[in-house]
């Protein structure tokens, strides 16, 4: 496993088979299933904030091989991210908003329940929501042991104190975050990783706040947005992807190739985040004339760590990930933007699964 990975696990394989089936088509076909990723993928493209035809078998089989992996990759990422915070303590029931084919309710409810702590690790204390009627069952095709679902109609009811809400890729169909989100003790918004996405996302984090919010990942701190200064930078995220093997044989026929995952996101509860003194990577490492520099968030203060490799004395070479959260040494020295790193050792990355 690398640092930041994920993947589907085996056992969705005789699912997914039998699913497709059920609709005409089977796993050994990739061709064909690639030709139905590419209708839905273009009726993404075409239609940013359209909602997934869900009554179009087309679009069941496109949810079933391909955004089904790539989601639940995502919602499994976060779930870790978040555990390792303690964020999910003292939660004990948890709804799925926009549930569709499951990536979310699947992923977190999986990883919950491999931990066997926590009222979330009972199968039972899950809801899947959804408008859609059809994208419910075939969530419940995809899932062992069922989970309670709700298609929703309008009027939605407000949870209690002890409620989690995930969202994952929804927010992006809806015009506002609803006020019946902000009445969670615990939210978690996962958005696509464009540039309009991303900001949308991050600039509702004034509101998370005003409603009673504290934010957990990634940001480390509840001052202002540092990459909503400039509009050229937006804050995301990004997984090493572990294709099942009938998943590559799809991607062979499809000009998209996914050996890493891109999102955005944001996990806030109204409880203080344990999260203090670190930094998050919020860029890729960049090298430019010797100098290697990363983004750093840990203030409103748009910053960069920075390290010039040939003059560490040990030679090491130095890599870290985006999304990281990272221990800094205390005395860095700073000239203007940059944080400067004299050696290797005066930043530790924190692996996914290290606790805070
Ligand atoms: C792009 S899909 C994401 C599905 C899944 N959460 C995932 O991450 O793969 C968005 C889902 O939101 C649902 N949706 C759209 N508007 C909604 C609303 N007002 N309330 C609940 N679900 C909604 C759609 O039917 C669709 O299933």
């Amino acid at each position: 496993m690398q640092l930041r990975d994920a993947r589907l696990p085996d056992t969705y394989e005789p699912l997914i088979r039998d699913a497709l089936n059920a609709r005409g088509y089977s796993l050994d076909e990739p061709a064909r299933l690639a030709d139905a990723v590419m209708k839905l993928s273009n009726f993404y493209l075409e239609n940013p904030s359209a909602q997934t035809p869900w009554d179009e078998t087309w679009a069941q089989v496109a949810s079933l091989v391909y955004f089904f992996p790539l989601n639940y990759s995502r919602n499994a990422l976060v779930a870790r991210e978040c555990a390792r915070l303690g964020f999910f303590e003292g939660l004990s029931q948890g709804v799925d908003d926009g549930a569709g084919m499951g990536s979310g309710v699947h992923a977190f409810r999986d990883f919950l329940m491999s931990l066997q702590t926590g009222g979330l690790s009972e199968a039972s204390s899950w809801l899947a929501r959804d408008i859609s009627q059809p994208a419910l069952k075939l969530l419940n095709e995809l899932s062992l042991q069922k989970v309670k679902t709700e298609v929703v109609t309008g009027s939605l009811r407000a949870k209690g104190a002890h409620s989690l809400l995930i969202a994952s890729y929804v927010f992006t169909e809806l015009k506002d975050i609803p006020r019946e989100w902000l009445e969670y003790e615990a939210l978690i918004i996962i958005e696509p990783s464009t540039k309009s996405d991303a900001r949308r996302l991050q600039s509702e984090r004034p509101k998370l706040i005003a409603a009673g919010f504290e934010l957990w990942a990634p940001c480390p701190h509840q001052q202002d947005c540092p990459l909503l200064v400039s509009d050229r930078d937006w804050c995301h995220d990004r997984v090493h992807f572990e294709q099942p093997k009938w998943f590559t044989e799809i991607e062979k026929h499809l000009p998209i190739k996914n050996k890493t995952l891109a999102f955005s996101y944001l996990a806030a509860r109204k409880q203080q985040s344990p999260v203090q003194g670190l930094a998050r990577l919020v860029g890729d490492t960049l090298d430019e004339k010797g100098k290697s520099r990363q983004a750093l968030c840990r203030s409103s203060e748009r910053e960069f760590l920075a390290w010039f490799p040939q003059r560490f004395k040990t030679k090491a070479h130095l890599e870290m990930s985006r999304g990281s959260l990272v221990k800094l040494a205390s005395d860095l020295e700073k000239k203007q933007q940059e944080v400067r790193l004299k050696e290797p050792t005066q930043v530790e990355e924190l692996a996914t699964d290290q606790k805070i």
